[in-house]
């Protein structure tokens, strides 16, 4: 979605605005701009495209001064365009917005009925015409802001410049995220953590309902009705680097070869192999809590909804404890009957994803207990959760997600764990091998990355031109079928399913023929041996079949056209090294076909509008 940078400090501020834009480009945009004050009052550069047509546009007009907004936009109301695009003025005021106001359609009304003129199709222009308004009525900007919030309903987060106020920015937020950062003589707004990295990691997370004002000095930060609020900055353990290619062709290949990391630091003191437990203070519940769960309800989106299926299989099978995953748009869509008793795990990267957010409020509100598992710190949806149990992926920039879906996978698995042992629902033995396997995964995966990217990239030039591929699984390796299919589908633009095989004779078959390949998952479970026979009526329908096979397996691996060897684990370890090759396929066929590996076409990273 959208990103937003502001700084006002003693640095030139376009310079630093433009590094934290890119940083952001990950988000997903389609337009760009920047507001600074310069001399004679606030200048504005726009461009539709990428960051390299604003900076093209910046050769021309130049944009020196010390305060400054910045803005990438994906476009919800009015197509990408240069009018657009943001920062919309109105009279001495600039503005920069994420996020959708509901009621922009009466307010616009409201404003050009009193003779405001609008020159864009934007919801955000609304906002500015708002405070111009209570600007001319003699209120600083913040007053304004405060007065113009009144009347606007929906998500926002927002960075205000105004001429009167040339030393500040004022920002505010519902909703939609917003950080704060302090360094010694600057600081900074953002959308998102990775823009402000080189610049501090000292960051305050804004709440709803918050309004900040900025100073080369500080900020003051109150609620929207003007009550102070202290709140001390959180120190970020991110390092710039962190969020750097580091000499890799895209940030999703190296996002892929950084699993075995992002799977240490994610284990990382929480695997008691003395015990054969889960150490994990940090989940914030105690062990009556684990006993008296009734339910366990799954929520999120996308990839970490195929998180969550794994999950619910992990939690029936090692807690014993009825478990549903469902989406997190569908959950709030319908009157869910949900309430004490339950437990919501909300499962979010970034943690500020709308649906799954408003999904896992709903169900708090009704008397559920909420954990939350995310990848960003002080992120929304831990903010709102009753305890949080973090994955430490880092900072995941290609859109496509990969490290934190597996280190999502983790936590997932060692919170069934936890539960099964509160329960006495896993026995010491049956626990002890699941840690010992669990601490062993990072190597194990680590140790076959660079081979299974050779073969995947062998693979891939015979079958990268198909326009349909299908991906079968069952158990475990069902919840990976779907998720090596969204992965080819984002980054690749190919058609794919991902089904369950026992689910193809009801449909999926009808698809298949020579140009159809399937790529089967077989990992040695106790649904080999019909993974196989489904495999077979593939066959049968001449589709040409890729083998996900673990090691040795020729039995299977005769069965295929073409394969790739995984390590062999156990059933329950599967997903974690079945996964690896499907990223590295969808990535070596997006790579093949040479499309936006990092951007795709219509994908945001973290997405806050409904
Ligand atoms: C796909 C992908 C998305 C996200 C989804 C939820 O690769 O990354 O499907 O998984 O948008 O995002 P989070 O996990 O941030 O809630």
């Amino acid at each position: 979605m959208c990103g937003i940078v502001g700084h006002v400090g003693d640095e030139q501020a376009t310079p630093i605005l433009l590094d934290g834009l890119r940083r952001l480009e990950y988000r997903g945009y389609d337009s760009a701009g920047l507001a600074v004050h310069a001399r004679d009052g606030i200048e504005i550069v726009r461009a539709v495209g990428k960051l390299r047509n604003l900076e093209k546009a910046l050769l021309q007009e130049g944009l020196p001064g010390k305060v400054g907004i910045g803005h990438t936009r994906w476009a919800t109301h009015g197509r990408p365009s240069e009018v657009n695009a943001h920062p919309h003025v109105a009279g001495p005021v600039a503005v920069v917005h994420n996020g959708i106001i509901e009621n922009h359609l009466e307010l616009r009304s409201e404003l050009e009925a009193s003779g405001f003129t609008m020159s864009s199709d934007t919801d955000t222009e609304i906002i500015a015409h708002l405070v111009h308004r209570e600007t001319k009525e003699g209120h600083d900007l913040a007053t304004a802001i405060r007065r113009s919030l009144e009347h606007v309903e929906g998500a926002y987060a927002i960075a205000v410049l105004s001429e009167s106020e040339p030393d500040r920015i004022v920002v505010a937020k519902n909703a939609s995220p917003l950080v704060i950062g302090v360094s010694q003589g600057a600081t900074y707004c953002a959308s998102d953590i990775p823009a402000l990295l080189p610049y501090t990691n000292q960051m305050v997370f804004m709440e709803d309902g918050e309004l900040a004002v900025l100073e080369a000095e500080g900020f003051t930060l109150t609620k929207l009705d003007g009550t102070e609020v202290s709140r001390r900055p959180r120190s970020i353990s991110w390092s710039p680097v962190m969020a750097e290619k580091d000499g890799y062709k895209h940030f999703m290949l190296k996002e892929i070869f950084e699993q075995p990391r992002a799977l240490e630091d994610t284990l990382r003191g929480r695997l008691d192999r003395e015990n054969a437990d889960i150490a994990t203070p940090e989940i914030g519940l105690s062990d009556e809590d684990a006993k008296s769960i009734r339910r366990v309800i799954l929520l999120a989106c996308g990839t970490s909804h195929h998180a969550t299926i794994a999950g619910r299989y992990w939690i029936e099978e090692l807690a014993k404890v009825p478990a549903i995953t469902e989406l997190a748009s569908e959950f709030r869509g319908r009157d869910a009957v949900v309430g004490e008793g339950d437990l919501v795990i909300a499962v979010s990267q970034s943690g500020e994803t709308i649906d799954t957010l408003m999904a896992a409020k709903e169900a708090k509100k009704r008397g559920a207990k909420v954990l939350a598992i995310a990848n960003v710190n002080g992120s929304a949806i831990p903010r709102m959760s009753d305890a949080s149990f973090y994955t430490h992926a880092g900072p995941e920039i290609g859109v496509a997600s990969t490290k934190c879906f597996i280190t999502q996978l983790a936590n997932l698995l060692m919170f069934s764990i936890w539960l099964g042992r509160r329960r006495g629902a896993i026995d010491n033995a049956q626990a002890g091998e699941l840690v010992e396997g669990l601490a062993r995964i990072p190597q194990v995966i680590g140790e076959r990355l660079r081979i299974t990217h050779l073969t995947i990239s062998d693979i891939v030039r015979d079958f990268a031109d198909a326009r349909d591929v299908l991906f079968l699984g069952r158990g475990l390796g069902y919840a990976m079928a779907l998720e090596g299919a969204l992965k080819l589908k984002e980054i690749s633009y190919v058609h794919a399913e991902g089904y369950a095989a026992g689910e193809m004779k009801h449909g999926p078959i009808a698809l298949l023929d020579a140009r159809v390949p399937v790529i089967v998952l077989m990992p040695k479970d106790r649904h080999y041996e019909r993974v196989s026979s489904n495999l077979q009526e593939a066959r049968a329908r001449e589709a040409r079949i890729v083998g996900v096979t673990v090691a040795g397996d020729t039995q299977g691996q005769a069965l295929c056209e073409r394969f790739v060897e995984v390590a062999e684990t156990s059933e329950a370890l599967s997903p974690f090294v079945m996964v690896v090759p499907l990223q590295l396929y969808a990535y070596c066929v997006a790579d093949h076909k040479g499309t936006d590996v990092d951007q795709p076409r219509n994908l945001a990273k973290t997405v806050t509008v409904e």
